[in-house]
């Protein structure tokens, strides 16, 4: 992000700070916790939210060379994405036209092919059907032409990756979904960064869970208060909203400092904390050390399990030892605190919703972006999930 821009946002989290005030919601929310456990709910939100919109594959970056592919599970749904001899990302489902074996894993160079484990059908980058060795005369009718992969959309902008979740789904304008975000992320020019590190992790929560945990630095003094706190400050947070995803940012424990000087040297690197939510299932999150991460939730087999998926990328590659063990110990530390103190209190909220004797949660004016959110989620599903006298509408 250049540094206008930054110092535009540095000086609204400034005027909050001056107020001693943070972004506030216009009303407390009552949000009914029907929609962790209840199934009806949840099969209405795999299917609008995971079956009938594109979703986030990846950055840029993820692809930086034609053959590059990625083999990511999008929901439920496994998808190969690749950088294709045009350049441009196409996506592909994950499965060979011959009997639907997977036809590769994780990520790399596809040194042009995919080659099916089973019977060895062989596949180009743009899903062509170049061969079945040792079948001379087996596949009659079966014209190559027409056999190829089956393509899903697939669109690249601003430095995000996108893919539809039907060969049907129509085509993807990313400034559009991005709703007045896509000149800010293209910004960051996520095309040009570098993968350092990626992980997974299966918990028993619901997949909006994890998803709520970066809506709000309120928590931050309190469950992090020796980790994180020692960094960020739960307030105030400047919390802003594009359609249904947004930006906030979060204000480092230096960053005070950086109010008194000339705005000619504030940055956010080791002063703030910017974070994206893009709606319904993924943030990108910028830490005040210069590197980003996203964190993609799905929903997991039932209303009370998700799958999270977290990847670290850094503007550079890093150029020594020195440096690359520095990385490494940030991620290990990053994911040990939202594991264990993040993720472990999702699983506990879980378990007490599960009980059957929870039947709503508060959210806070100061929790904007959380009340947005879920605005945003009953605005999708068509549904209403919000308390009304003590009785959740969804359940009536
Ligand atoms: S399933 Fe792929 S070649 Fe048989
Ligand atoms: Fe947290």
């Amino acid at each position: 992000m250049d540094h206008a821009d930054q110092v535009k946002l540095l000086s609204r989290l400034f005027e909050l700070r001056d107020a001693k005030t943070t972004t506030f919601a216009p009303a407390t929310r009552w949000q009914s916790t029907s929609i962790y456990v209840d199934s009806e709910h949840f099969d209405n939100e795999v299917r609008t939210l995971f079956r009938e919109r594109p979703l986030i594959a990846g950055l840029s970056c993820d692809l930086p060379r034609t053959g590059d592919y990625l083999a990511v599970e999008l929901g439920s749904i496994p998808v190969i994405v690749v950088r294709s001899e045009n350049g441009q990302v196409r996506a592909f489902l994950n499965a060979c036209r011959h009997r639907g074996s997977r036809l590769a894993e994780g990520r790399g160079p596809a040194n042009r092919v995919f080659r099916c484990p089973y019977h060895a059908w062989v596949y180009d980058i743009d899903g062509r059907l170049l061969g079945q060795p040792v079948a001379r005369g087996a596949f009659d009718g079966v014209d190559r032409d027409s056999t190829g992969l089956i393509e899903l959309p697939a669109a690249e902008g601003c430095g995000l990756i996108l893919v539809g979740p039907t060969p049907e789904a129509g085509p993807i304008d990313v400034p559009d979904i991005l709703a007045g975000m896509g000149e800010e992320m293209a910004s960051h020019e996520f095309d040009s960064w570098t993968l350092i590190g990626e992980r997974e992790g299966t918990w028993q929560a619901n997949w909006k869970l994890p998803y709520e945990t970066f809506t709000e630095a309120y928590h931050i003094f309190a469950l992090h208060r020796d980790t994180l706190a020692k960094e960020v400050l739960s307030t105030p947070m400047l919390s802003e909203f594009f359609g249904p995803g947004g930006h906030g940012l979060l204000t480092g424990r230096e960053a005070p400092k950086l109010q008194e000087k000339d705005p000619g040297e504030w940055t956010f690197k080791g002063h703030a904390n910017l974070v994206y939510w893009l709606f319904p299932n993924v943030i990108l999150s910028m830490p005040m050390t210069g590197h980003a991460e996203l964190w993609q939730c799905y929903p997991g087999e039932s209303p009370g399990q998700c799958r999270v998926t977290t990847r670290f990328y850094l503007p550079q590659e890093p150029s020594t030892d020195k440096e690359r063990s520095f990385w490494e110990r940030m991620i290990d530390f990053t994911m040990s605190v939202v594991e264990s103190e993040d993720f472990a209190q999702q699983e506990a909220i879980q378990h007490n919703v599960e009980s059957g004797l929870y039947p709503e949660r508060i959210f806070g004016r100061n929790e904007p972006a959380l009340i947005h959110y879920h605005e945003s989620l009953d605005r999708a599903l068509g549904v209403s999930t919000v308390v009304d006298d003590g009785k959740a509408a969804y359940l009536t």
